[in-house]
Order: C-alpha cells, then sequence, then structure tokens
C-alpha cells in the first residue's frame, strides 16, 4: 500500500510499504477514506519528539471502511467508522474511569521504559506518535491496523460525510475537553491562545457550555478570522501585547478561564521564547512555554488554565509561584476521545457544532508531503488539510 513516512525533519515521503494485517483478535483493518494533518504531526515534522524512526508511518486523525475483522472484532466489514487517535484496552483501572488516554494496555511491553524514566509512567499507545507511543503505523496511509477495535472506532451513520465527522478522532474532542477541562460557567470570560484547529474547535466549545466572552490570540489573521465567526473576540500577538489586552477588556480582573492551545512550538519574538528557542536548539532545553507562562500571568485570581497544548520535555522559568499565589486549578492532558466520541457525534447530527470551516484544503494522499510543508510554512492560509487517498484531488 502508499504510505507517508517519515525520515527526519522536514523529510516525509509516500512510499509503497508492507498492507497491514490483523494481529490480535480484537483488532480490525480499515481503508482509510479520509485523514488530516494534525498540529501535533507538526513535532514530529519538526523532530521535538523522540523516539522517531526513518520508515514509520505517520497520521492519528483517520476514518475508513472496515475492510478485515478479528475474531473478537465487534465491527463488520462495509461499516464506516472513526477511529480515536489513543488506542485504549477499554476495561483496566484508567479506562474505567474513563480516562481513555492514560490506558497502559495499548503500549507494547518494550515500549513502556521510556515513560517509566521521564515521566514516572508508562505512555498510552497512539497512532503515528513515536515509540514512545508503542510505534503504531498511523493512519495517513491506504490501510491502517486498528488494535482493540471493539472498543475504540465509532460507526457513523449512511449519508454523513466524511468531513463532517472526521475530527472526532482527535481536534473536536480535544478542543471540548479542553473547555470542559476550563470549568467554564455560564457568564465567563474566556481566553483561548492559539486558533488553529484545537484553538477553534476550544472557542466553539466554551460558548457551547456557557461562556459569555471567548477572546481568542494568534498572529494569523485568517485564523483570527474564523474565531470571529463564531463569536470570539481577537487578539492579535504581533500589533497588541496580550496581557495588556486581556487586562483592559476585564476591567483589569484577568479572564476566567485560560486555555492554552498553542504547545511548545510557540512563535514571536519575545525575550523568554527567544530565550527557550536558543536553548532548544543548543539541546539545553526542550519545549518554548510562552503561551502557557502567559495564560497562568494572565489568568485572574482563584481562575482556571486548561492546557490541551501538546508539550514533552522539563521546562524552565515556569510560572510555579503565580500558579501558587493566585491558587489557580491547571488542567491538561491527551485527551480521551473515546469518552467524549459519543455524545459529540450527537451534536454534529444534530447541527449544534460546526466542523467542516476549518477545513482550507483537500488534496489526494500522494501530496500528503507537500501538505505538510504548506501546513508547516503557510499556516495563515492551510488551517486544516484533509488528505483523501485515491481521490486525484491535486495539491
Ligand atoms: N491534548 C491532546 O490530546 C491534543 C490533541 C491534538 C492536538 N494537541 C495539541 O494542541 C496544540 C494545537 O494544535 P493545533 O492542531 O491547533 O496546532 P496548530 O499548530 O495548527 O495551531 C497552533 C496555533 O497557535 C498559534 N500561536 C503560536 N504562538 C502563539 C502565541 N505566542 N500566542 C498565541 N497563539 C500562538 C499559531 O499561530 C497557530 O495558529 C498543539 O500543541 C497540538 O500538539 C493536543
Ligand atoms: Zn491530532
Ligand atoms: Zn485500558
Amino acid at each position: 500500500m502508499r504510505a507517508l513516512t517519515w525520515h527526519g525533519k522536514h523529510d516525509v515521503r509516500m512510499e509503497t510499504v508492507d498492507d497491514p494485517e490483523i494481529v490480535n483478535p480484537r483488532d480490525c483493518v480499515i481503508k482509510v477514506t479520509s485523514t488530516a494533518i494534525c498540529g501535533s504531526d507538526l513535532h514530529l515534522y519538526d523532530h521535538y519528539i523522540p523516539t522517531m524512526q526513518a520508515g514509520d508511518i505517520l497520521g492519528h486523525e483517520f476514518m475508513g471502511e472496515v475492510v478485515e475483522v478479528g475474531p473478537k472484532s465487534t465491527l463488520k466489514k462495509g461499516q464506516r467508522v472513526v477511529v480515536p487517535f489513543t488506542i485504549s484496552c477499554g476495561s483496566c483501572y484508567h479506562c474505567s474511569k474513563t480516562q481513555y488516554s492514560a490506558c497502559p494496555n495499548g503500549l507494547p511491553a518494550d515500549n513502556q521504559d521510556l515513560g517509566r524514566q521521564g515521566y514516572g509512567h508508562e505512555m498510552a499507545g497512539l497512532f503515528g506518535y513515536s515509540h514512545l507511543t508503542g510505534g503504531y503505523a498511523g493512519g495517513q496511509a491506504e490501510y491502517v491496523r486498528v488494535p482493540f477495535s471493539d472498543v475504540g472506532p465509532i460507526v457513523i451513520p449512511d449519508g454523513v460525510a466524511d468531513d463532517k465527522v472526521l475530527f472526532l478522532s482527535d481536534i473536536l474532542p480535544t478542543g471540548w475537553m479542553a473547555a470542559d477541562n476550563a470549568g467554564i460557567e455560564p457568564g465567563d470570560t474566556v481566553a483561548v491562545w492559539g486558533c488553529g484547529p484545537v484553538g477553534l474547535f476550544a472557542v466553539q466549545s466554551a460558548f457551547l457550555m456557557g461562556a459569555e466572552r471567548v477572546i481568542a490570540i494568534d498572529h494569523f489573521p485568517k485564523r483570527l478570522e474564523l474565531a470571529k465567526k463564531f463569536g470570539a473576540e481577537t487578539i492579535n500577538f504581533e500589533e497588541t501585547a496580550t496581557y495588556d489586552a486581556l487586562m483592559e477588556m476585564t476591567g483589569g480582573i484577568g479572564p476566567d478561564a485560560c486555555i492554552d492551545c498553542v504547545g511548545l512550538e510557540a512563535h514571536g519574538a519575545f525575550f523568554d521564547n527567544i530565550v527557550d528557542q536558543i536553548k532548544a536548539s543548543t539541546f539545553l532545553g526542550t519545549d518554548r512555554i510562552h503561551a502557557i507562562r502567559q495564560a497562568i500571568i494572565a489568568c485572574r485570581k482563584g481562575g482556571r488554565v486548561s492546557m490541551p497544548a501538546v508539550y514533552g520535555g522539563f521546562v524552565d522559568k515556569f510560572p510555579l509561584g503565580a500558579l501558587m499565589e493566585k491558587g489557580l486549578t491547571l488542567k491538561t492532558g491527551q485527551t480521551h476521545v473515546q469518552h467524549y466520541m459519543p455524545a459529540l457525534l450527537n451534536a454534529i447530527m444534530e447541527g449544534k457544532i460546526d466542523t467542516e470551516f476549518m477545513i482550507s484544503h483537500r488534496m489526494d494522499l500522494e501530496h500528503a508531503p507537500a501538505g505538510y510543508k504548506a501546513f508547516h510554512d503557510k499556516q495563515n492560509e492551510y488551517t486544516k488539510i484533509v488528505l483523501k487517498p485515491g481521490s486525484g484531488l491535486p495539491a
């Protein structure tokens, strides 16, 4: 089959590789009909995430048709499914608490040590996201093997277009959990750093949860425009100082909840960001944490900070004092996708959530390397790319 493979920093290629097969009784194999490139994939593309190996197949946002089932899969050939990016068993201690992204059973034993050494516990298995998370082949491919297919994939009713439901695989539940973790109460003012796909879904979710005002922060005009479409007020951090603007807009109190949808590759010529960048490029540090620093500093006393954004390493100048002295709550984590999928599918079907507005480009899977480059270099124009295997769509 054809698949997008990783070979190093800014080097991804379409290659012909072996077709996936059923390995365990609960597996299924799906023929991918749509798969998206995620902001998280850029962290791999920029080689910020360790334990990648040349030839790894990327992609964790995908859906398709079931073409093979193991004897213990509950799916049937021909069904259309969206697959969560987290590989969870459904019955362990963590899964029973619906904390699916904490499930250890998706991770092969020989991949567990790194997580234990770095984080105190092994990571969950994820599709197409390094050997730290299991080294699973991802879904930017014609076919993909899906473990625990009796637990993860959600069946899509006939007649519902791929583009409407594809983002159930990751960014919609992620934006929703980000707002959920922000403990939004009716009347709240919520600030969202980053208007990428995750930030845009966090904006929409915050309003649906009763926020009175949402203030969206980015520097790409087209992304800020999309946030405005949902009623957000906006701050372009290249034109206005974010902290000052937030204080001005909230009468000096600060937002009730702050959501970081930026992550370890923060942009901007800020002093702390430049220092982080130098440290990362000289292997003295890992993450550029400007956005979460600013979210903690701007949040009102007694407020809530939610961090769906991905960070990987050990960080410097983290405002621990402000977090404590202001009595803030901080919640974060890889998304418990399986927990949120059913209700969000209903919300899409009932027309409560708009999912297609952010798709800026659709192209054939064969053009994925060009897609990665464009999504990386031209974030203003390329909000979200959906790859369609076999469609013949141009780059
Ligand atoms: N927790 C999870 O399970 C999960 C799932 C999906 C994505 N993520 C993470 O969420 C984050 C966002 O994902 P995405 O797909 O929207 O990524 P993206 O790269 O498309 O968007 C990030 C946005 O942040 C903006 N930004 C950069 N620096 C900023 C700053 N200083 N202030 C304000 N905005 C700034 C960028 O301009 C960009 O628009 C990433 O870190 C991604 O890895 C987490
Ligand atoms: Zn993703
Ligand atoms: Zn489990």
